[in-house]
Formats: structure tokens, sequence, C-alpha cells
């Protein structure tokens, strides 16, 4: 974790923070930062000593998109031939939970990255969009579908076809983010969340995490068949038991992450 360039990683307890450090670019995000997040965030995803994962910016900027300067001379057939953008879809599939902390820009890839994430927090200054259009080009990262399940078609359709961006307001209204708090307040509440998170049992936590991204696969009978197999696998596990003793017992559970 010590080796990148783009990033930078941090643990906190069973926390880790990993800040996107390309500032003079405005976190732009080159293929250098898709494979630093995605190698740190498969690395600490093998790390059975990290509950949580939280992916932040910094304040002007979470990320103003894809490089732009980096795409500008490629072709149909680099693009094809390196299968673009494709290691993004890597950080949708680690199973620990992850938590994108948005202040500033969020914009292109860079809304596409938050959305990646299974908890959006964002800052009152943060501002959504997938301006691509602008540059005659479409969203690459998942943007057009991640935003529509998000939002509903009505806003997905506006902001992919004028560029038009959100404010952090109209994003928790229309259902992108989870809350939106003061710019100052921004990482220390994600990272209060993020311990939250990392004190529950990981593993029951995995499939609490994995059965509500099914709810985006499969109908609702199946996701609900999925949810039930779950459900009964936890009692399979050492904290279900603690986690049940301890209400009984009136005190706080101790997970063991087993
Ligand atoms: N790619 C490359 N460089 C970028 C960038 C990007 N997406 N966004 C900002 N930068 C660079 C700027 O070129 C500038 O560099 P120089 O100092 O070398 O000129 C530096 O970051 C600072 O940016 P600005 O001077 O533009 O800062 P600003 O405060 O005036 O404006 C902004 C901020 C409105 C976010 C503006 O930078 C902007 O519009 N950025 C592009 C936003 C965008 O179109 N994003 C979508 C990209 S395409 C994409 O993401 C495809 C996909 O789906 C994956």
């Amino acid at each position: 974790t010590d080796s990148y360039e783009t990033i930078l990683v941090e643990r906190k307890g069973r926390v880790a923070l990993l800040t996107l450090n390309r500032p003079k670019a405005l976190n732009a995000l080159n293929l250098q930062v898709m494979r630093e997040v995605v190698a740190a965030t498969e690395a600490l995803d093998r790390d059975p000593d990290v509950g949580c994962i939280v992916l932040t910016g910094s304040a002007k900027a979470f990320a103003a998109g894809a490089d732009i300067k980096e795409m500008s001379p490629q072709n149909y057939l680099d693009m094809y031939l390196s299968d673009w953008f494709t290691a993004w879809d890597r950080l949708g599939q680690v199973r620990t939970p992850t938590l994108a902390a948005v202040s500033g820009y969020a914009l292109g890839g860079g809304c596409e990255l938050a959305m990646l994430c299974d908890i959006l927090l964002a800052s009152d200054t943060a501002v959504f969009g997938q301006p691509e259009i602008k540059l005659g080009v479409i969203p690459g990262i998942g943007g057009s579908q991640r935003l529509t399940r998000a939002v509903g078609k009505a806003k997905a359709m506006e902001l992919c076809l004028t560029g038009r961006t959100m404010d952090a307001e109209e994003a928790e209204r229309a259902g992108l983010v989870s809350r939106v708090v003061p710019a100052d307040d921004l990482l220390g509440e994600a990272l209060t969340v993020a311990e939250t998170v990392a004190g529950m049992s990981l593993p029951v936590a995995m499939m609490a995490k994995e059965s509500v991204n099914r709810s985006f696969e499969t109908t609702l009978t199946e996701g609900v068949r999925f949810e039930r197999r779950l459900f009964h696998a936890v009692f399979a596990t050492a904290d279900q038991k603690e986690g049940m003793s301890a209400f009984t017992e009136k005190r706080a559970p101790k997970f063991t992450h087993r």
C-alpha cells in the first residue's frame, strides 16, 4: 500500500481511508488512478481486519471525471482492445462495504465512481453530474445505468442529455446520496459511519450488502428468495449467537467476525 502515486491509503482501526490525490487535475481519473484504486481496494478487501473502505477526494473535487487529456487521442480500436474503464467494475465487486465521501465536483467518472460505492455521503458543496455529452461522448463507467437506477429516468435522462449538474440537496432529494452534511464535517461523519459498519460482523455485513445489491440484478421474487437463503445462513455464524445473546443480556455485542 506504500507504492501508490495517485492515492493515499491510511488505516484507522478497522476502517481504511483511500484518498484520491491528483489535486492539480481535480482528481481526474486516468488509467493509473483506476489501477491504483482497484488494486488498493482489492488488497483491503482481502484483509479480514478491514470492515469498511472509505473513498474520498479533496474539498474541491471528489473527482472531476475521467481524464479528458488521456482519452482525447484514443481511437475506437485503442479503447476496445484495452477494454478502457472495465477494471473499474471490480470496485463494485469487492465484498467489504465501501463508502464514498463526496465533497465538491463528482462529475462524469467521478459521479460514477461514487455510485460504485455502497454508501454515498455528500458534503453540502457536492456537485453531481454526467456532463460527458458536452464533450461529445457518453458515460462510460456505468453512469447511464446506475444514475438511472438511483434517481429514475426523468432526472437521469435530463442530466445525461443536457450535462447539467445537481447540487447536494437535489441529489439527496433524488435518492442519489444517503445524507448531506456540512463540508467541514464530511470526513468525520464518513469515518463515524464507516466505524459503525466496521463494528458489525464482517461476514454478516457482506451478506447484507450482497442482498441489497442483488435487488439491482434480479426480480423481486428471486431477490427475496436470495435474501431468505442468506438470512438462514447467518444462523451459522458465531456473530448471530453473540448479537442475539448480547441483546437478551442487555449488553453491547462483541462480534468476532466469524
Ligand atoms: N480530465 C483532465 N483534466 C481535468 C479534468 C478532467 N476530467 N477536470 C479538470 N481537469 C484539469 C483542468 O484541465 C485543469 O488543468 P490545467 O491547470 O492543467 O489546465 C485543472 O484540472 C483544474 O481545472 P479547471 O481549471 O477547469 O478548474 P475550474 O475550477 O475552473 O473548473 C470544473 C472545474 C468545472 C470541474 C472543470 O474542470 C471541468 O469542467 N472539468 C471537466 C468535467 C467533465 O467534463 N467531466 C467528465 C469527463 S468525461 C468522463 O468522465 C467519461 C466517463 O464517463 C468515464
